[in-house]
């Protein structure tokens, strides 16, 4: 019996290498103490004008790289001044991915604010799924050495200035 469940335990490694293939889970991160529940649902946080926009685009993947539908994601972040709104509700909301599981957001640049560097609250949700709470990063901003939350594979792609490209990988 001992010998059989040994087996049962090899076999199952390869499968769950296999569901691995499309990259591992992204990284989880504090979700810091700005973040606020019940955010409007929307696509843009731009108000008027947009010194710095930013359109941040990707889609959320399961472990074995299948879109995800649906899936529930939040970001917040700070305004051109490094300030968080804590009162009202600008740059915060909430948004659901398409049926290809792709999400798009048009905001603007967070400026930094003391102690930390470019970044931009996320949290990714399957459907029924846990809740993933992270933060992304600006490629080639020089504070990110300096940043103690910091991890280069939190980083978007950034193919023009104002374009951000990020897939979130989460547990479907
Ligand atoms: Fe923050």
């Amino acid at each position: 019996m001992r010998r059989r469940e040994l087996l049962g335990a090899a076999l199952l490694l390869p499968l769950d290498a296999l569901a691995q293939a499309c990259g591992p889970l992204t990284p989880r991160q504090t979700e810091g103490p700005f973040f606020r529940t019940s955010t409007p649902r929307r696509t843009s946080f731009i108000e008027g004008r947009a010194s710095s926009p930013l359109v941040l685009e990707g889609r959320v993947l399961s472990r074995d790289c299948k879109p995800v539908a649906n899936a529930l994601l939040e970001f917040w972040h700070a305004d051109d001044e490094g300030a968080y709104d804590n009162r009202g509700y600008r740059f915060r909301g909430h948004q659901f991915t398409d049926a290809e599981g792709r999400y798009r957001l048009e905001t603007i640049v967070p400026a930094e604010y003391p102690g930390r560097t470019r970044h931009i609250h996320a949290k990714a949700q399957a459907p029924g799924g846990r809740v993933l709470t992270t933060q992304l990063y600006f490629p080639d901003d020089p504070a990110n050495a300096r940043d103690f939350l910091y991890r280069r594979e939190l980083e978007m792609k950034m193919p023009k200035r104002n374009a951000g490209i990020f897939d979130f990988v989460v547990d479907a």
